[in-house]
């Protein structure tokens, strides 16, 4: 049966609303073409895209490389299942392995299944290594958290709107203040059943939130202090969002990936998803080494859809694409470019109270009460002036461009953000 043929914005929507269940609140931009930082709508206007799918097309819309990789594979073989072998896992795996640092590699399809596939390893090295009491072990999360969508997930979160009416939740979760030390300390000093810590380097879904430049380093000194395991949830600002490979080796002056050691903090439990297939596929990962990631067996954990060779080529190219094309270098150049020009503005404006990030990962926040509608009506504007960018938890505008954006197009991208903020000023 013929697709109904869409010729207007207005139709597009109008037919998601039909038909589609009304779990998110897009703005009104219905998008048909995407190439690098640009994409274009139905109409034929063309955007900036700073939002860049939350921080998955880190190497730009459609790059040739990765989508020529998925072509390449998917019209060879596509899916396997894992009940048998394929001649590209391993080669993927071993890539990616050597890539980050470590071991060894456990393939998943979205964010959220690899934070639950992270919290399942925890867990068991808990019982199986550490000697905590089966069904006894906890992991510590943080305040404002966000690691995805599922029940277990979800059941951590401080979202009211994310969690109201899904109970009964998960147990086993222990809440402490994000970027704080002190209270990292006393609940592991107090609890010998805590399994992992699991944290966000930055907390993106809460509104760019980042913490004070020695969080992660000290956070695992307590961690491997007390045998817990210092899980970092890197879905949204690894893979080179943030001037970094990973965010939490995001300090040093390093160029790539990290050679300093001394501030290079390695997770227990690495977890990547988004940009490891530049948005192309849903493609995610966890990493460890042998100690922890070994306590999973056959049949303990896995996904029809996990490792197959389309996800495997594409995350190889996505991988390369960083590299190739000095992207964390690039991020870092932008990111401070960016907040430079944003903080000359804010000096002048009453309507933003501050910049604030790291990398190509930023947001601003707005000068008014958290609950109005201010931040979503200046991405309308933003919409008009031709750069697409979506508020976030409170009055928070989250900007985050592909990052093969050049510095031409980033002065342009900001001159199009001052001009709309402008038409804001009280
Ligand atoms: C830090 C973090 N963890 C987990 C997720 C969930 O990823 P997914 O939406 O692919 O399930 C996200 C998505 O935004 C995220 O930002």
């Amino acid at each position: 049966m013929p697709l109904p043929k869409i010729n207007s914005s207005e139709e597009a929507i109008k037919l998601e609303d039909q038909h589609g269940a009304h779990n998110y609140h897009p703005l009104p931009a219905v998008l048909s073409r995407g190439e690098g930082v640009h994409v274009w709508d139905v109409e034929g206007n063309k955007y900036y895209d700073f939002l860049s799918a939350y921080s998955a097309v880190n190497q730009g819309h459609c790059h040739p490389k990765i989508v020529g990789a998925m072509h390449e594979q998917a019209s060879k073989l596509a899916l396997t299942s894992r009940a048998f072998h394929n001649d590209i896992l391993g080669a993927y795996e071993k890539y990616a392995t050597e890539y980050f640092g470590f071991d060894k590699l456990l393939p998943m399809n979205t964010g959220a299944e690899a934070v639950e596939t992270a919290i399942k390893i925890a867990r068991k090295w808990a019982y199986e290594r550490k000697g905590v009491k089966e069904t006894e072990a906890e992991i510590v999360v943080c305040a404002n958290n966000f690691h995805g969508r599922t029940t277990t997930v979800i059941s951590f979160s401080n979202d009211e709107n994310a969690r109201r009416n899904f109970g009964p939740y998960t147990p086993g979760f222990t809440k402490i203040p994000y970027n704080d030390i002190d209270a990292l300390e006393a609940t592991l000093e107090k609890n010998p059943n805590i399994a992992g810590f699991l944290v966000e380097p930055i907390q993106g879904e809460a509104g760019v939130f980042t913490p004070s430049d020695d969080y992660m380093m000290r956070a695992k000194e307590v961690c491997s202090k007390h045998n817990v395991l210092f899980m970092a949830d890197e879905i949204q600002t690894g893979i080179a969002r943030t001037g970094g490979l990973l965010a939490v080796c995001g300090h040093c002056t390093c160029e790539g990936h990290c050679e300093r050691q001394e501030t290079y903090t390695k997770p227990d439990i690495l977890i990547l998803g988004k940009a490891l297939s530049g948005g192309n596929y849903p493609v995610s990962a966890v990493l460890a080494d042998n100690e922890v990631m070994d306590v999973i067996q056959p049949g303990q954990h896995g996904s029809t859809f996990g490792g197959n060779p389309v996800a495997a080529a594409v995350a190889v190219a996505a991988l390369d694409v960083v590299k190739d094309e000095n992207l964390i270098q690039n991020a870092r150049k932008l990111g401070k470019l960016f907040r430079r020009l944003m903080d000359d503005y804010i000096k002048e404006s009453n309507i933003v109270n501050l910049v604030r990030g790291r990398g190509l990962l930023n947001a601003i926040v707005i000068n008014d009460s958290e609950d109005s509608s201010t931040a979503w009506d200046i991405c309308m504007a933003l919409k008009e002036n031709g750069l697409l960018a979506k508020p976030t938890h409170g009055n928070i505008i989250r900007f985050a461009p592909p990052l093969v954006m050049n510095e031409e197009q980033l002065r342009d991208c900001v001159d199009i953000i001052i001009k709309t903020l402008k038409q804001f000023e009280k």
